[in-house]
């Protein structure tokens, strides 16, 4: 569970901002790691929102996690330049050889793989960032090398 009494606090202080719903949405993930699905109702009430419309806020912006990220995490770009360079094949290689889903984290926490759209380095794409290091030419074996480095 997460600290409902913090997420009400930060709820409280952000409600009056125009457009509220993403800088609270950002502030939650700040505080938790995560979107923690409880405070979707708490926004919705707080803003005269449906739950719905506050749900679909958090599953339209890729940024927000609905559920803690694991130690390390790879992002794949998915947008053009990438998919120009046939990144979908990739991505699929990359995702099984982890056996995992888009946005899913392995059973022992210690890898989560999600998409990003455009890294800026759509000169060397496919592009892939781990833990926040950008990797250019992305290849599987490459992606494999450097998951592994910062695993161990
Ligand atoms: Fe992938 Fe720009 S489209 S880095």
């Amino acid at each position: 569970g997460f600290d409902v009494a913090r997420a009400a606090e930060i709820i409280e202080g952000l409600k009056a901002v125009p457009g509220a719903t993403l800088p609270i949405l950002h502030a939650l993930q700040e505080a938790f790691g995560y979107v923690p699905a409880g405070t979707v109702r708490m926004i919705a009430e707080a803003l005269n929102l449906s739950r719905a419309e506050v749900h679909g806020v958090v599953t339209f912006y890729h940024d927000f996690r609905a559920e803690p990220a694991g130690r390390h995490v790879l992002k794949l770009c998915r947008a053009e330049a990438c998919q120009s360079v046939g990144c979908d094949a990739l991505h699929a290689d990359v995702l099984a050889r982890h056996g995992l889903d888009w946005g899913g984290t392995t059973p022992d926490g210690s890898l989560t793989i999600e998409p990003i759209y455009c890294l800026g380095l759509c000169a060397t794409a496919p592009a892939a960032m781990l833990d926040g290091r950008l990797i250019g030419r992305a290849t599987a074996a490459g992606l494999d090398r450097a998951v592994a480095a910062v695993r161990s």
